[in-house]
């Protein structure tokens, strides 16, 4: 089926369900292009307790569904890929959260959104990365054991009083992000506002002139007067902010990073499961409870 002919299909079909295509910024352009809501992590979790729907379809990786389903429980959740996972959501265990309980007791429990459920059932407070750092600074002086992100707890630590306990995950794709390519794309585009995700190691975060979350970015570029940025993050962000801000230029330090996983949907698989209803996402009802209660906490907390 051509392009233009499989996006009409979806968007008829969306109509005719009364779907709600919630889309994260870094899946593939026609994938963007059918989005009812195109957002970071958090804009998305918001929008999926804000919409009055029964049918969402969730593009992107396995744990943002799963926190649409988790804050809407009554709406039927789809993802087009079944396999679309996040690494780093799978490099913490519920048992190895439960085991760094024992070992800190007197700790507060931060998570991550990048978590599966039985991860967040466990978990005291979620936060994102557009509002990690007031998240923690909610939390007062209580020591914070930070999960599964040591970037993310790397940069937060940086940025508050309180003592971080960091877990040892990472995103595959923000770690290729090097000093060399941050310090050769300000050498290629003198006078260019870098802005950096905070899942990158720490000494490319300390090269930033701004660390955000992925819209964030957007919002930051999209308000500023310069126009050369350079991105630190996955490209499906980077196609974004050029096609919405066409008079601005966006460069990739080094070479462009891709998240496999994101970019395992594609139009075919979003009409597929509108059509099928295919793949709900479903969560035992005691997980989903208490995942709720870390989810809610962030969510209430307007931070
Ligand atoms: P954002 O919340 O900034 O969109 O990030 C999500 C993510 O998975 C980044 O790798
Ligand atoms: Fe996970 Fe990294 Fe992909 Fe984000 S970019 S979904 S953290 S693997």
């Amino acid at each position: 089926m051509a392009e233009k002919t499989l996006k009409q299909k979806v968007l008829e079909l969306k109509r005719a369900k009364g779907a709600l295509l919630l889309v994260h910024n870094y899946q593939v352009r026609e994938v963007q292009e059918v989005a009812d809501f195109l957002g970071d992590s958090l804009e998305l979790a918001r929008k999926a307790v804000e919409v009055n729907k029964n049918l969402i379809v969730f593009c992107g990786v396995k744990f943002m569904a799963e926190t649409a389903k988790i804050l809407n429980p009554q709406a039927r959740v789809l993802i087009p890929r079944a396999d679309a996972g996040c690494p780093m959501a799978d490099m913490i265990t519920r048992d190895q959260l439960l085991e760094l309980k024992k070992e800190y007791p007197d700790a507060v429990v931060c998570s991550y959104v990048n978590t599966n459920a039985d991860v967040k059932a466990e978990t005291d407070i979620c936060c994102t990365s557009a509002n990690a750092v007031k998240v923690v600074e909610s939390l007062g002086d209580r020591r914070v054991l930070f999960t599964p992100d040591r970037n993310l707890a790397s940069y937060v630590g940086r940025k508050v009083n309180t003592e971080i306990i960091p877990f040892d995950g990472f995103c595959y794709v923000h770690a290729k992000f090097t000093v060399d390519d941050i310090k050769g794309a300000r050498q290629a585009h003198p006078g260019a506002i870098v802005l950096v995700h905070p899942e990158c190691e720490p000494e490319v975060v300390d090269l930033a002139d701004h660390v955000l979350s992925t819209s964030g970015m957007l919002r930051f570029a999209g308000e500023s007067d310069e126009r050369d940025f350079i991105i630190a993050t996955e490209e499906g962000l980077i196609e974004r902010m050029a096609h919405e801000l066409p008079d601005k230029h966006f460069y990739s330090p080094g070479r462009a990073q891709f998240c496999f996983n994101m970019k395992k949907i594609r139009l075919e698989d979003v009409y597929r499961s509108l059509n099928e209803e295919i793949y709900e996402v479903t969560i035992d009802p005691e997980i989903m409870a208490k995942a709720r209660t870390s989810l809610e906490r962030m969510i209430s907390a307007k931070l």
